[in-house]
């Protein structure tokens, strides 16, 4: 251990990061090896660099941002049986599977758990997670086969997951022969002087990397290769807070296939120009999202001579890759988008601190930076009423809350 205590305070040296062993001989041997483990598996090249480029002034963007070429999938008209039937062949053929991104916590919904085990309020009482397998099963069903389904927790929430499916008896799945959970990568947070944090045991303060780690993740903890040996060759990536996201769509996958892109996603129409999502656009050529935070004013309320918003086509997090295109994603890193958020945290003199305001920066990689990586891509546009019921609010905020989500979901299903 001294040879590695050795090792690790010259590269802390290295990088200015001394303080993360000031405490190390007052942690029990459990938490000394843990500790060691984490600033030996940290990139503190890359921290540094991530330090550095929050003190950049943010600069013009000088991006060429247009619009990008959608379908309608109720203007298909002859075409929709066409896209249909290739979809439904493949599906049979058991070459989809679904994967969700639950790594996130109900915090904004005051829910102390997985956001994934929240009930929204219907009668039955049912959990996200169970909504989305109902739904799963049903379609199932319809051709004949068992959809895969790959759940992508975070280390805050994985054990806590995977105990609420074991409670449920997997909602009638089977673990590790149709259900999987994989482990979503974190980051160190650090503070404004670039200098990593430790949490109140004296650890690292990791924080999930976004879901843009979701590729990397998929093929690091051998999901992709598990998807192949199943025979699977398309995934359909989605959010867990949505209690209408359609995972198994013929029309999308047969599209996809007919068309032989790698990336197809579905889309609404925004509800008004301001609306809370990111929308599809093409970015210097390339397909891309642009976030509600970064389109100005006048690029979100543009329209084109039928009057329809120039960029509208809403991104639902409901998108299809090719497992190609999934490992070709999860090769080369994403840029990292940085977040100024409150992180309790143990100081230099061993003290706990609790912040009332932002003191640290969170790093998180965005699943849409890789749809760049394509030439092209599908962007289906599909029915809000049928498809996005997201629960991301408390009910107080009168929007995406489990209000909204659960009378969506209700007049969907014709309950009540
Ligand atoms: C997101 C999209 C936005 C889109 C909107 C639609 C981003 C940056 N923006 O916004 O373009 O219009 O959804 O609902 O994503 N998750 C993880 N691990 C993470 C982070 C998130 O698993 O590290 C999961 C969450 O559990 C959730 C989903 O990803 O299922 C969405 O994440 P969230 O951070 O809530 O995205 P929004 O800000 O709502």
């Amino acid at each position: 251990m001294d040879d590695n205590i050795q090792e690790i305070k010259s590269i802390l040296k290295k990088y200015n990061q001394e303080h993360l062993i000031k405490h190390y001989e007052t942690l029990d041997e459990n938490h000394k090896k843990q500790l060691i483990q984490q600033i030996k598996n940290i990139d503190f090249s890359l921290i540094d660099n991530l330090y550095k480029n929050t003190k950049k002034e943010e600069k013009n963007n000088q991006d060429e941002i247009t619009p990008i070429e959608y379908l309608d999938k109720y203007k298909l008209n002859d075409e929709y049986k066409y896209y249909e039937n290739i979809g439904k062949k493949a599906i049979k053929e058991g070459k989809l599977a679904a994967v969700t991104m639950a790594g996130g916590q109900g915090t904004r919904l005051g829910h102390d758990g997985p956001k994934g085990t929240y009930d929204i309020g219907l009668d039955s009482h049912k959990s996200l997670f169970e909504l989305l397998c109902d739904s799963l099963k049903e379609e199932g069903k319809k051709y004949g086969v068992t959809i895969p389904w790959f759940i992508m927790t975070s280390k805050e929430n994985n054990k806590a997951t995977v105990e609420f499916f074991e409670k449920h008896k997997y909602f009638g799945y089977q673990k590790d022969k149709n259900i999987f959970f994989f482990i979503q990568g974190e980051l160190p947070m650090i503070d404004t002087e670039g200098k990593i944090l430790l949490n109140e045991e004296g650890l690292i303060k990791l924080a999930a990397d976004g879901h843009g780690g979701i590729y990397e993740s998929l093929v690091k903890n051998g999901m992709t290769e598990k998807m192949r040996q199943m025979g699977i060759e398309w995934a359909f990536i989605g959010g867990v807070d949505n209690c209408l996201v359609k995972m198994v769509d013929p029309v999308l996958m047969g599209l996809a296939i007919d068309k032989k892109v790698t990336v197809a996603c579905k889309s609404i129409v925004k509800a008004n120009p301001h609306e809370k999502v990111g929308v599809f656009c093409k970015r210097n050529g390339k397909p891309n999202v642009i976030e509600y935070s970064e389109i100005t004013d006048e690029m979100a309320e543009q329209v084109d001579e039928q009057g329809e918003l120039l960029y509208g086509e809403s991104h639902i997090l409901c998108n299809l890759f090719s497992i190609d295109a999934v490992e070709r994603m999860g090769a080369a890193p994403l840029p990292y988008h940085v977040a100024y958020k409150k992180a309790k945290y143990l100081d230099e003199n061993g003290k706990i601190v609790e912040p009332d305001s932002p003191n640290a920066y969170k790093f998180e990689a965005f699943l849409f930076d890789a749809f760049g990586k394509v030439d092209e891509m599908v962007v289906l546009r599909v029915k809000r009423e049928e498809e996005f019921a997201p629960v991301k609010n408390a009910d107080s905020a009168g929007v995406d809350c489990p209000r909204t989500a659960r009378e969506l979901y209700k007049k969907y299903y014709n309950l009540d």
